[in-house]
C-alpha cells in the first residue's frame, strides 16, 4: 500500500528520482508524474491501465513556466489564464518540440492548466519540470476525491500520497481550446460555461460523445461504478424493483430504502454541494449487493451540466 502523507519534501523527492504519486487538486486527485520524462509517463499509463491514445494533462504553478511549453498563447487563452488560474481549468495550446509526444497522444496540443491547491502549488514550485496527472482512478472507473479513494484504487501501484484533504470543486477542470476564432469546450467541468462566457464571449460546447479512440477528449463511457445505471424519474422508476438491491443516487430527496443504497447529492438543492459529492456518491454505488442504480438529472445550470455529464458516462 501506498504512504499517504503531508510531506512535500519527499513527494518532490520521489518524483525527481522518476517515480510517479497520488497528488491533491481542487478538482480530483490526480496521478502525477515529471511531465517531461517518458519513463515516468508511461508508468502513469500502466499504472491507470490507460490507452496510450488518451492524452495526458500538464501541471505547472505559472505562467512563465506554461510559456516554456506552449508556441504561443493566444489573446483569450491568455485572458481566460489570467482570471481562472489557478483553478478548475485546463487550456489546450500548441505545444513547443520539448514535450514528449507521448504526453499529447501525439496530438500537436498540450492541455496545460495552473491547479489551485495549497499542497500542490508548494510541490510544483519546488520542481523545474511540470506533472503530468490524469485523475488518479483506474480507467474508466469513478475519479477520486479523497486521499483514500486514491489509496483504494491505486495504493498498491505507487509509493506516496500527498494527503489535501477532499476536493473543493470535485469534478474535473473545464478543458477550452481554441480553433481558428472560435473557443470550443472539450469538457464540461469545475469552471462554469457561464463565467468562461461572461469574461471572452460565446463558446461552442464539442463534448465528445464518441468511443472513437482517435478522438481527443472524453469516451463515451467513464467514470462507472460498474453497475446498470438508469437516469430519470427515480421515484417511476423504483417501482417493481427490490429495494434491497437497488441504489439511488438522488440530488435532494430523501427514498424509503436502506441508508447503504442511498446517496443524496445535496439535502439542500445546492449544485455546487452537489459537485463536490457525485464522485464518492457514485463510488457508494459499487457495492457487491446493488444490482442497479437509480439516479436522476441535475438542474442544467452552473456545475449541473457538468455533473450530468458524468452521469450520463458512468451510465453507458
Ligand atoms: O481536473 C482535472 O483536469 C484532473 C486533475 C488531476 O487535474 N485531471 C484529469 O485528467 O481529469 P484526465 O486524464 O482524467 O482527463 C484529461 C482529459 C482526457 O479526457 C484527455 O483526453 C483530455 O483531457 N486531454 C488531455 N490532453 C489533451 C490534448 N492534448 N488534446 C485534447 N484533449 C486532451
Ligand atoms: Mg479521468
Amino acid at each position: 500500500m501506498a504512504e499517504i502523507g503531508l510531506n512535500i519534501e519527499k513527494a518532490a523527492e520521489l518524483l525527481n528520482e522518476g517515480e510517479i504519486i497520488g497528488i491533491p487538486t481542487e478538482t480530483v486527485y490526480g496521478l502525477a508524474g515529471n511531465a517531461l520524462n517518458e519513463d515516468a509517463i508511461l508508468q502513469i499509463y500502466s499504472a491507470k491501465n490507460r490507452p496510450k491514445f488518451d492524452p495526458l494533462i500538464a501541471h505547472t504553478d505559472s505562467l512563465e513556466k506554461v510559456e516554456d511549453l506552449v508556441k504561443n498563447i493566444p489573446e483569450k487563452a491568455a485572458t481566460l489564464a489570467k482570471h481562472f488560474w489557478p483553478g478548475p481549468l485546463t487550456i489546450l495550446l500548441e505545444k513547443k518540440l520539448n514535450v514528449p509526444d507521448l504526453l499529447t497522444s501525439g496530438l500537436s496540443r498540450i492541455a496545460i492548466r495552473i491547479p489551485n491547491h495549497p499542497l500542490t502549488k508548494q510541490l510544483l514550485s519546488k520542481l523545474d519540470f511540470p506533472l503530468a496527472a490524469p485523475s488518479a482512478n483506474p480507467f474508466g472507473y469513478v475519479s477520486p476525491t479523497t486521499g483514500q479513494h486514491v489509496q483504494d484504487q491505486l495504493g498498491d501501484k505507487i509509493p506516496y500520497i500527498l494527503d489535501g484533504g477532499p476536493c473543493k470543486v470535485g469534478l474535473e477542470s473545464t478543458i477550452v481550446g481554441f480553433e481558428n476564432d472560435e473557443v470550443i469546450i472539450y469538457r464540461l467541468g469545475g469552471t462554469k460555461v457561464e463565467e468562461i462566457e461572461k469574461l471572452i464571449g460565446p463558446v461552442k460546447i464539442q463534448v465528445n460523445e464518441s468511443s472513437n479512440p482517435a478522438a481527443p477528449g472524453m469516451l463515451k463511457s467513464h467514470y462507472s461504478p460498474g453497475r446498470k445505471m438508469i437516469i430519470g424519474d427515480i421515484k417511476e422508476n423504483l417501482k417493481g424493483l427490490d429495494k434491497m438491491t437497488t441504489g439511488i443516487l438522488s440530488f435532494q430527496k430523501q427514498y424509503d430504502v436502506p441508508d447503504n443504497n442511498l446517496a443524496i447529492l445535496s439535502p439542500n438543492g445546492d449544485i455546487d454541494d452537489a459537485a463536490r459529492n457525485i464522485f464518492a456518491a457514485l463510488r457508494k454505488m459499487d457495492q457487491p449487493h446493488i444490482e442497479v442504480i437509480l439516479t436522476e438529472f441535475l438542474p442544467k445550470k452552473g456545475l449541473g451540466k457538468a455533473i450530468n455529464d458524468r452521469l450520463r458516462r458512468a451510465a453507458v
